[in-house]
């Protein structure tokens, strides 16, 4: 039986670039929260998707010579069909049920009649707009916003812009929306929530600007074509639109909405002010809540592309397995907070969690039933002793725990705590000393329920610790012998699930040890041979104009004969074929013998400006061809059948 709907949605990212670790982590944190939902009981709709219009886009496209649908489509199903960003959540084992492009037709759709509707009920207005606008960000801000005089949110230039816009009434919503953020839980962290009154909401909400007529990438607001519809609003309602919402395409608003949006913090504004505000004009009821996580900090500063401090969550993934990079996004930061990101930490958070703890309590533990139980009869439950009691209550509180800590989001705070228990379990091995029971015949009933306890206590941890680890969870299972059927959120809170005949199944080392110090050299060298190479100049480029400036004219050697007191210069008496002699001097006497060229058919710049050497005037260059600077000269010696005078086209 479902506990219930429950919505869950991460934001749309923009595919103007590769995503990166940053985009990552959020996407693996709601993915984690989605399926710990799940893991309760309820039925999940998860939705993730991409923003794909915007001058951003537009421009992104133009400089990589393609249309923008040509550009969105290679960043989000990638050139092979699964690099993209699709590949990267398959790959990060993402769960989401939707994936919504806000090109595809039904959301377009449905955005336009969104659009209309907002007019029609007079929220929407006709003005003219003159603001400062930050282009990464599709974002106008007043003049107060601006950070020295720089975008709030990105810190790049902002530049002037003025055009003739819609705008949506804002300042109507102030304060419903002022309630809203004021009440409850609707917006998480609460600290964001003084952010958000502080800073837009007391300065006094001004109308939005929500068309554009400078670029044409967007949706077209369909009964005024010269204006497509403002990225923010058509990227907000996707929300909406994956359910059904003013479309034939799918029928689940009813069913889903409202849900719970999670959110980078410099989006919070979007989602917790413009959004309720819009939602309020459509009469739709508003988000359950909206939480606004920190970000990712590489060097102490935000990862951004231009900054070249992208973190690949692809190649991390690959290298250190998708289940160890998830573990360590959610343990290492607390999830509302901002924190800095380094491969050290990642390697340690690996080494001392997974592999340590986790790792050898399910090792130690399966290796032990197997050894002392080959049979894979643990007669269990016969004789408690002393030492069970405080690790049975630790497994036995752990779900009520962990519930309240998935509940709030605080992942980090739940990974502790299970791991809390993970540690018990492995002290418990210390204190009964399953080898020195071992060792006695008359305590093997001790044993089978010392070992029994271990195995229970992993299925516990591992069951909660699923929505973040779940392939390896899986493979855990697979070792203590749990079923799927053993696997529920109700079992989460018993104890004695499994059954004494349980069959424990040996296998591979499930995080192996990473060497601190040789993997960190190694990913020195791998940047090194991953950084860019030295960039080499451009070469340059000539237009086909300046090229045809250049007369290359076909030439016969008349007479040739070496230049007195010069060791390089031949003089040449040529047939240009205008009737006149041409005299050319080269400095190819090293090479060739003055009578072995007399007859030759060759090619010669013509228009160069006469020039003076040892006394003599030269009328242009003969063509040789080099290997390289250093290279002997090959003086271009053509098929004698080409008449002089002939030039080059
Ligand atoms: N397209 C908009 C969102 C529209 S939602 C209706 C957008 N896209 S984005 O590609 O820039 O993605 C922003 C989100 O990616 C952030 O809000 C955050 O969730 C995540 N992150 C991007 N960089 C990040 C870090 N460095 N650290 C943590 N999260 C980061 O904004």
């Amino acid at each position: 039986m479902s506990k219930g709907k429950f919505y869950i949605t991460t934001p749309i990212y923009y595919p103007s670039d590769k995503l990166h670790i940053g985009h990552t982590y959020c996407t693996v944190a709601t993915d984690v929260i989605a399926r710990y939902k799940r893991l309760c009981g309820y039925d999940v709709m998860f939705l993730t998707g991409t923003d794909e219009h915007g001058q951003k886009i537009e421009i992104k496209a133009k400089e990589a010579g393609v249309t923008p649908k040509e550009f969105v489509d290679n960043i989000v199903t990638g050139p092979d069909g699964k690099s993209g960003i699709l590949g990267l959540w398959k790959h990060m084992n993402i769960s989401n049920d939707r994936f919504i492009r806000t090109t595809d037709d039904y959301h377009v759709e449905a955005i336009q009649k969104i659009f209309r509707k907002m007019y029609d009920n007079g929220d929407i207005y006709k003005g003219k707009y003159e603001g400062m606008y930050c282009t990464p960000c599709e974002s106008f801000w007043t003049e107060s916003q601006l950070v020295d005089g720089k975008c709030p949110d990105c810190g790049r230039e902002v530049h002037h812009a003025e055009e003739e816009a819609y705008f949506f009434r804002l300042s109507k919503y102030a304060k419903p929306v002022r309630e809203l953020l004021e009440s409850g839980t609707f917006l998480e962290p609460a600290s964001r929530v003084n952010e958000m009154i502080h800073n837009f909401i007391e300065p006094g909400l001004e109308d939005l600007c929500v068309s554009r007529t400078s670029f044409t990438w967007g949706i077209p607001v369909d009964f005024d074509p010269g204006h497509v519809v403002y990225v923010w609003v058509d990227a907000l309602f996707n929300y909406l639109t994956a359910l059904g919402y003013m479309n034939d395409r799918y029928d689940q608003v009813e069913e889903y909405w409202p849900g719970v949006h999670i959110v980078g913090k410099e989006i919070v504004r979007f989602h917790s002010i413009i959004w309720p505000a819009m939602l309020m004009s459509v009469g739709m009821p508003l988000p359950k809540k909206v939480f606004g996580h920190g970000w990712l900090l590489f060097g102490g500063g935000k990862m951004s592309k231009s900054k070249g401090n992208v973190v690949d969550p692809y190649l991390l993934a690959e290298r250190y397995g998708v289940d160890s990079l998830r573990f360590f996004l959610l343990r290492e930061f607390p999830f509302g907070s901002d924190g800095n990101f380094t491969n050290e930490a990642l390697i340690n958070r690996i080494n001392a969690d997974l592999a340590n703890d986790l790792g050898n309590l399910v090792s130690r533990t399966v290796a032990m039933c197997e050894k002392y139980f080959p049979d894979g009869q643990l007669i269990a439950g016969r004789e408690a002793g002393p030492e069970d009691e405080p690790l049975l209550q630790a497994v036995m509180e752990l779900r009520d725990i962990y519930e309240k800590d998935m509940e709030a989001f605080a992942t980090q705070q739940a990974l502790v705590d299970i791991f809390k228990v993970i540690s018990r379990a492995n002290k418990y091995i210390d204190e009964t000393m399953p080898w020195a029971l071992a060792k006695d015949e008359s305590r093997r009933e001790r044993l089978a329920t010392v070992m029994y306890n271990l195995l229970e206590s992993i299925r516990v941890a591992v069951s909660l610790l699923a929505p973040f680890i779940p392939e390896s969870s899986e493979k855990i299972f697979a070792q203590i012998g749990a079923s799927a059927e053993d696997v529920t959120w109700d079992n989460a809170a018993q104890f004695g699930v499994l059954p004494a005949q349980v069959q424990v199944h040996k296998g591979p080392v499930l995080f192996p040890r990473i060497d601190m110090e040789k993997e960190l050299k190694a990913l020195e060298e791998l940047e090194k041979q991953n950084a860019a190479p030295a960039e080499k100049p451009e070469p340059e480029t000539v237009t086909i104009d300046e090229f045809a400036k250049v007369k290359l004219t076909v030439c016969k050697i008349l007479a040739c004969e070496p230049v007195k007191k010069s060791q390089k210069l031949l003089r040449f008496d040529l047939d240009d074929g205008s009737g006149k002699m041409r005299q050319i001097l080269s400095g190819i006497a090293k090479w060739y013998k003055p009578e072995e060229l007399v007859g030759k058919t060759v090619l010669a710049c013509t228009n160069l400006p006469p020039r003076k050497m040892m006394g003599l005037e030269s009328n242009g260059m003969l063509l040789s061809a080099v290997e390289n600077d250093e290279g002997d000269p090959h003086l271009i010696i053509l098929d004698d059948s080409l008449p002089a005078g002939f030039t080059l086209c």
